[in-house]
């Protein structure tokens, strides 16, 4: 008679266990396509501001935000250039697939993923060319994806 009462428990906490797991998959269904925070159509990248024009900008004394594109296979701008002892403030986007920005020889390492704005700050104290690279696998010529900073 026990081992009835265990199992008919058993059986209503399955239930109970299904109907939430049942609940917030209809809850997660509802939630409407445009509640994502700053999510864009990776498509328009080009078009939205500040991606529409990628580089360089000062925004106090040696402190810079640098607005960057990522895609397949590279980035935007290219080369860029910025003064020695510059905080750099990265506001940076991908136009297709997850993408990568790591500089090697610094902690500067995230993931840069399509349509979504992701930040970065680092101060470059040492006078040089950073290589930029991209260390998530993204297609192809993944391998080959990477641009510099020259710090001058
Ligand atoms: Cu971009 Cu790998």
């Amino acid at each position: 008679r026990l081992e009835k009462i265990w199992i008919g428990f058993g059986v209503a906490m399955l239930v109970v266990f299904l109907s939430v797991i049942g609940i917030s998959a209809f809850a997660m269904g509802m939630d409407p396509p445009t509640g994502h925070s700053h999510g864009m159509d990776p498509a328009k990248v080009d078009s939205t501001a500040p991606f529409d024009k990628p580089g360089l900008k000062q925004v106090g004394e040696n402190e810079y935000e640098a607005v960057m594109t990522a895609f397949a296979f590279g980035y935007a701008p290219d080369n860029m250039e910025i003064p020695a002892g510059a905080t750099v403030h990265f506001t940076i986007t991908s136009k297709d697939v997850i993408h990568g920005f790591q500089i090697p020889g610094t902690n500067v390492n995230m993931m840069v993923l399509p349509g979504e704005i992701n930040h970065l700050t680092h101060t470059f104290d040492k006078p040089g060319t950073y290589l930029v690279l991209c260390n998530e696998y993204c297609g192809g010529a993944h391998e080959w994806m990477k641009t510099t900073i020259i710090v001058k």
